[in-house]
């Protein structure tokens, strides 16, 4: 599926060329619901086959019937990411189905455990049960996807993995739990580490770093209406995100001959969140400052 580069070689208009991922053979974990959904919506819709992976039942079901009935190449697994061997047996199986993989979104993520501005997610109070739940599934589950891509792919010598990981690994973050941080944090080095470490065999791994969109992670109805305000006040564009918005990068990453020189990045999607506070976070003294 890889072609480097050859895209301005094919007469007509280039983009649907350079971004094209028809015959794809995707996984997305997490991908029943808010930002994986959006990423497995894309690629199939755009005629990838893509192999969902989530370890609700319920919303895998209902997600991929979705895609399915608007014509998409789509399969569902149900798989738990913090289960190594279960990733193991998913992911083994799917490569034997298809062939082989040509890109791999490690997205499942949670929340749990109470951000630093409350008392009780002070580092002396953080829950170790949702600290070690956070981690089990953010952290771990991301290394156990990412072995099992790299397994199919390294000896194929072509592929993406693309690894969900947040603003919160990059930056602090005041809502966010202990074991959040600590896993996001982790994630953004993993995704340097294993660009080197395949780069040789010509797998690219790429990490992207959403900052507040709309999606369940905050609770089956959405988040709570003063947590998203306070997320929205933080961002310089003024509101949260739709995941839809994260579409158009993952075809960036995933369509074998976009991004064919990208690898060890760790792309902010956030509104300019990580530039900084929007200015009308800061308070101006008459005049302002203008000398
Ligand atoms: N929503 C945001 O504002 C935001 C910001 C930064 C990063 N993220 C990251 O985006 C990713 C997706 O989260 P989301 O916001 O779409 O949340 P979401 O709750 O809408 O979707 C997460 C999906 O992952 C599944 N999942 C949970 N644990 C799993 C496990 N152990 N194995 C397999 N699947 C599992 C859930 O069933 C769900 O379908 C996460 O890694 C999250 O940390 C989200």
């Amino acid at each position: 599926m890889e072609g480097k580069g050859d895209a301005m070689q094919v007469p007509g208009k280039r983009a649907g060329v350079i971004f094209d991922v028809e015959g794809v053979r995707a996984v997305v974990t997490g991908a029943a619901s808010g930002l994986g959904f959006a990423m497995a919506e894309v690629l199939a819709l755009n005629g990838a086959r893509v192999n969902l992976l989530d370890s609700n039942g319920d919303l895998l079901e209902a997600a991929v019937k979705e895609l399915a009935d608007e014509g998409a190449t789509v399969s569902g697994e149900l798989c738990d990411v913090s289960d190594p061997d279960a990733v193991d047996r998913v992911f083994g199986a799917i490569a034997e189905r298809e062939g082989g993989l040509d890109a791999v979104f490690a997205n499942a993520g949670i929340s749990r455990g109470a951000g630093v501005i409350v008392e009780e997610g002070q580092i002396e109070h953080a829950d170790r049960s949702a600290y070690r739940q956070v981690i089990d599934v953010n952290l771990d589950g991301v290394v156990w996807t990412v072995q099992a891509a790299a397994r199919v792919m390294r000896p194929q010598r072509h592929g993406r993995i693309v690894v969900t990981a947040s603003t919160a690994g990059l930056s602090t973050e005041a809502f966010c739990g202990y074991g959040y941080i600590a896993a996001k944090g982790g994630v953004v080095n993993l995704v340097r580490q294993a660009a080197l470490d395949l780069a040789r065999d010509n797998v690219l791994v790429n990490g992207i770093a959403p900052g507040p969109f709309h999606t369940r992670i905050g609770g089956p109805s959405g988040g709570d209406p003063d947590v998203e305000e306070y997320w929205a006040s933080t961002v310089p564009l003024g509101r949260m995100a739709d995941p839809s918005e994260l579409q158009g990068l993952v075809l960036l990453l995933a369509a074998p001959r976009a991004s064919t020189f990208l690898t060890g990045a760790i792309i902010p999607v956030d509104g300019g969140t990580l530039v900084g506070p929007p200015i009308s976070a800061f308070s101006r003294p008459a005049g302002g400052f203008v000398r």
